[in-house]
C-alpha cells in the first residue's frame, strides 16, 4: 500500500509518500518545508503569513515528495492530510490540496488527527533516504503510555490498543513548548524557543559557562498533585519575576544559560516524574514520547533512565529526531493504522466532498 500524506496544521509544509509491504513500513519521501525564518521576526507563528507560505510551497513540497519517493500519483493507493487540531488558515491549505487531488484522481481521502499523527511518529518505518535504521524498534507493546509534548499540547495518553486513546491527564494551562517559547522571547534568544532554550541548558551543564552560578531555584509547578495534570504559565511567569528583579544580569550569559537550564530541569522533574507514576498506576508494558519537545536531549536522556530506574520490564520508545517536529510522515503513518482498522473503506472514495479542516479537535 502506498499513502501520499500532507501535514499543514502550523508553520511547515510537508507531504510524504509511505509504502507498507509485507507489514515493513518505509518512507520514501518526506518533504518539511519549515517558514521558521518568516515567523522569526515576529516571535511566533502569523496564522495568515503561514497560509500564504502554505499556499506557496504546497505543490513544490508535493511534487518533490513524489519525485524522491520515485512513485507516480496514479500508483497511490491512499491520500492522507491532516484535518485538525492547529491553525485553520494553515490547515485549509493542506485541507484543500488533498481534497483536489482526491477528486482529481479519484483516490480514497483519509483526515488525520495531527496529535494522533505525531504519537504514530513512534511507529514510522525506516527512512529510505537516510538508510536509518532507527533505533532497535522492537514491537511495541500494549498498553502504551504516551507523553505528547507540543507546542499546543501536553497531554498524557493512555493506549490499550492501535487508535484506542484516553487522556488521563493533560496542562491546564500552556503547552510545554509554548512555554520554552515564551522564557526564550523573555530571555531575548529568539524563535523557536525550544531548541534555543535547550542549547543554553546545555551549556550550563556542561560547565562551559562557569564560574557564574547563582543557584537558581524555579518552582516545579503541580509535581506532587494527585492527578496527572500539568501547568506550566506559571513556571514561565516566574521566570519573567526573577528577570526583573535582576535586569542586569540579562547581559550576562552564564546567568541566561543557568536560567535555561533550571527552567529545563523545572519542567522535565515534573514530566518524568507524573509520566512514571501514571506508568506505575495504569501498568503500561511501553512508555512513549512525541511532538515537538520530544526532540530534547535532555528529556529523552530523563525520561530513559527513569524508565529503567522505576518501571522494571517497561519499553522506552522514542521518535527518530526528523519525526518529532511536524513532518507528513507521522500523518502517513497514522493513516495507514487508520486505514487498516476500517470496515468500510468505500466512504472515503468522495471523502473530497465531507473533509472539513477543524482548528479544535478531541482525540479519539
Ligand atoms: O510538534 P511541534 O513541531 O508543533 C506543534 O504541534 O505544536 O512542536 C513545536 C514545539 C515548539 O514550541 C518548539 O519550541 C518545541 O516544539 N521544540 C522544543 C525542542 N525542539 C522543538 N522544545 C524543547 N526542546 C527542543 N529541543
Ligand atoms: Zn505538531
Amino acid at each position: 500500500m502506498k499513502i501520499l500524506a500532507i501535514e499543514t496544521s502550523c508553520d511547515e509544509t510537508s507531504a510524504s509518500v509511505l509504502e507498507e509491504k509485507k507489514g515493513k513500513i518505509r518512507v520514501l519521501s518526506n518533504i518539511v518545508s519549515s517558514q521558521i525564518k518568516i515567523h522569526a521576526k515576529f516571535g511566533g507563528v502569523v496564522p495568515n503569513l503561514a497560509s500564504r507560505e502554505h499556499v506557496k510551497n504546497i505543490v513544490p513540497v508535493l511534487e518533490s515528495a513524489l519525485r524522491e519517493s520515485k512513485i507516480n500519483l496514479r500508483d497511490i493507493d491512499l491520500i492522507a492530510v491532516t484535518k485538525g487540531p492547529g491553525l485553520i488558515p494553515a490547515l485549509l491549505i493542506g485541507v484543500s490540496a488533498a481534497k483536489a487531488l482526491a477528486y482529481a484522481t479519484k483516490k480514497p481521502l483519509l483526515g488525520i488527527h495531527h496529535i494522533e499523527g505525531h504519537i504514530y511518529a513512534n511507529f514510522v518505518g525506516e527512512s529510505q533516504k537516510s538508510k536509518v535504521k532507527s533505533q532497535k524498534r522492537e514491537k511495541i507493546e500494549f498498553p502504551v503510555l504516551c507523553l505528547v509534548v507540543s507546542g499546543g499540547h501536553t497531554q498524557l495518553v493512555l493506549m490499550k490498543d492501535h487508535l484506542k486513546y484516553k487522556i488521563i491527564g493533560e496542562t491546564q494551562d500552556d503547552a510545554v513548548g509554548e512555554a520554552f517559547d515564551k522564557v526564550a522571547r523573555i530571555l531575548g534568544l529568539g524563535y523557536p524557543g525550544g531548541p534555543k532554550v535547550s542549547q543554553e541548558a546545555e551549556k550550563f551543564k556542561t560547565r562551559k559557562l562557569q564560574p557564574a552560578n547563582y543557584k537558581l531555584v524555579l518552582p516545579r509547578p503541580m509535581l506532587n498533585s494527585k492527578d496527572f495534570n500539568f501547568s506550566f504559565s506559571g513556571l514561565k511567569t516566574a521566570v519573567l519575576y526573577e528577570t526583573k528583579k535582576h535586569p542586569g544580569r540579562l547581559k550576562n550569559k552564564a546567568y541566561v544559560s543557568e536560567l535555561c537550564h533550571e527552567f529545563q530541569e523545572s519542567v522535565i522533574d515534573v514530566l518524568v516524574s507524573k509520566t512514571i507514576r501514571a506508568g506505575k498506576k495504569y501498568k503500561v508494558k511501553t512508555i512513549m514520547l512525541s511532538g515537538g519537545v520530544s526532540a530534547n536531549s535532555e528529556l529523552r536522556l530523563r525520561m530513559g533512565e527513569a524508565v529503567q530506574e522505576g518501571l522494571s520490564g517497561v519499553s522506552y520508545q522514542i521518535p527518530e529526531l526528523a519525526y518529532c517536529g511536524d513532518n507528513a510522515a507521522m500523518i502517513a503513518t497514522a493513516a495507514l493504522y487508520r486505514y487498516g482498522k476500517l470496515k468500510d473503506t468505500k466512504k472515503l472514495e468522495n471523502n473530497w466532498k465531507k473533509l472539513e479542516a477543524v482548528s479544535s479537535l478531541k482525540l479519539s
